[in-house]
């Protein structure tokens, strides 16, 4: 077409509300939640773009293979479609359900980490780390340098560092890195891709060392558009292809079914290893229920099915791609400093460069995050050191690497007026940027603590 605006390809079908709180409604949900904005009731919220996960609109297919799920306790012939879907796409021949991407990272760690064993990946996502560390297992960060530095323009940012993890192989040792993991696209530092090269690459090394290599699969279809978009050679392949091959360069995958299988609910853990899922099934028994269901209903499995198709196609992908690029260009024309280029599912203001006069102790980006609500009504969640900071005996804490407020775009929910308001509300903060002080935290949880920590303003 030759029309510079790309529109949503679909049409609204039916609507949710939403609600429109004041700000003294919001001023006074802030100090209930005590400055967590995972305390807020969603009708408190105007945009919610806390996260894409679940948070997607089903298709009118989904819907109507929703009505079809096989509610059978075992050997339900929703499970053998959901499988074959699955096996059709990635390759691997075990296919194991779970109700979230997290219950396949726990019945995964739960079956090779332990004490002493070190976990690679580009960037592990927070349920991920918190997963291998709840093993006793060291979870290691190995991002290439690019990705680690907001404004570095790099076409997959997202890349690991080969390098490192060579040297992390040579320190401790092949006996004690269990599989080798990398997350697509790299959501925990910035929702960027990694190339089909770096996969080869990776692939190569854990060759060499006979090693496992696991995906992280959570944004497949993102990654595998990006790569047709930005690596040479790629570009008349279509996404499928594309992510065949992304999946033909691991042994498993962990995944979660409620980003890019555009489902409200569910994922799957998926291996050629016989021997390992045998073992992963009789956990799976334990926590998430009988191997053709694992902790999903019939229904669920479908509509998983048909969104793993959806999500390829080249017109969805082009739409979402382009509508994240869209708030990141706002945001960027604006002067606010942001990841460049934007992610996939989200665009990650860099709060530290925002907010120079707030201290990582003191939560920069916690800060810039509750006054995108406080401003607009708009949800968006801290990824830095209330998130991944370190605290240590003394009371002090290792901060994180980056200080991010990431606006996570759901998929086929928001239209463009809806994103251009969110731009409107994150200039008006930018303007007000200097007068905005830091948080500490009053309450936290040993575990994920920025679920539920409690905040009181310095
Ligand atoms: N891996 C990645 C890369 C993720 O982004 C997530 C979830 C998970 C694993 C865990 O999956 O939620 O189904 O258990 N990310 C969400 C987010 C929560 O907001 O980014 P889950």
């Amino acid at each position: 077409m030759p029309y510079r605006t790309i529109i949503e390809p679909f049409r609204i079908h039916s609507v949710q509300g939403i609600s429109f709180p004041t700000t003294e409604e919001r001023e006074a949900a802030l100090v209930r939640a005590g400055y967590n904005l995972f305390g807020l009731h969603a009708d408190e919220v105007i945009i919610d773009l806390l996260t894409d996960s679940g948070t997607g609109s089903m298709s009118a297919e989904q819907w109507a293979a929703m009505m079809v799920g096989d509610e059978s306790y075992a050997g339900s012939r929703s499970f053998y479609r959901f499988a074959d879907a699955v096996t059709k796409l990635t390759g691997l021949p075990e296919v194991i359900p779970v109700h979230q991407g997290r219950a396949a990272e726990w019945i995964l760690f739960s079956s090779v980490a332990g004490p002493g064993k070190v976990i690679p990946n580009n960037t592990h996502f927070d349920t991920t780390r918190a997963n291998v560390e709840f093993q006793g297992a060291e979870a290691r960060d190995m991002v290439i340098a690019e990705g680690r530095d907001p404004a570095a323009d790099h076409p997959f940012k997202g890349n690991m560092d080969v390098t490192a993890l060579r040297a992390t192989i040579a320190e401790v040792g092949v006996g004690n890195i269990p599989l080798v993991m990398i997350t697509v696209t790299n959501n925990s530092g910035g929702g960027q891709p990694v190339s089909l090269a770096n996969l080869r690459e990776v692939r190569a090394v854990c060759d060499e060392h006979g090693l496992p290599f696991f995906m992280d699969a959570a944004r497949f279809a993102e990654n595998a558009w990006f790569i047709k978009l930005r690596e040479p050679g790629q570009a008349e392949r279509t996404p499928r292809q594309i992510a065949r091959e992304m999946f033909s360069l691991v042994d498993g995958v962990t995944f979660s079914a409620k980003k890019d299988a555009i489902a409200n609910i569910g994922g799957f853990l998926a291996m050629k290893d016989p021997a390992l899922a045998a073992q992963c099934r009789n956990l799976l028994i334990l926590t998430e229920g009988f191997p053709t269901y694992g902790g999903l209903a019939g229904r669920d499995l479908e509509a998983i099915a048909t969104g793993l198709d959806e999500v390829l196609e080249e017109g969805y992908l082009r739409y979402r791609i382009r509508s994240t690029e869209y708030l990141g260009e706002k945001c960027r024309d604006a002067g606010v400093p942001i990841v460049w280029p934007p992610g996939g599912h989200a665009v990650y203001i860099d709060a530290k460069a925002m907010l120079p006069h707030i201290p990582p102790a003191r939560y920069p980006a916690q800060a810039l995050a509750v006054e995108l609500y406080r401003e607009g009504g708009v949800r968006g969640v801290e990824i830095g050191s209330v998130m991944f900071g370190k605290p240590g005996d003394d009371g002090t804490e290792t901060p994180a690497a980056m200080e991010l407020v990431r606006l996570a775009v759901p998929r086929r929910t928001y239209t463009q007026s809806h994103i251009d308001y969110v731009g409107e509300v994150v200039v008006a903060v930018a303007k007000k940027a200097p007068s905005l002080r830091g948080y500490r935290i009053t309450e936290s949880a040993p575990w994920l603590r920025h679920f539920t920590a409690r905040f009181e303003p310095i």
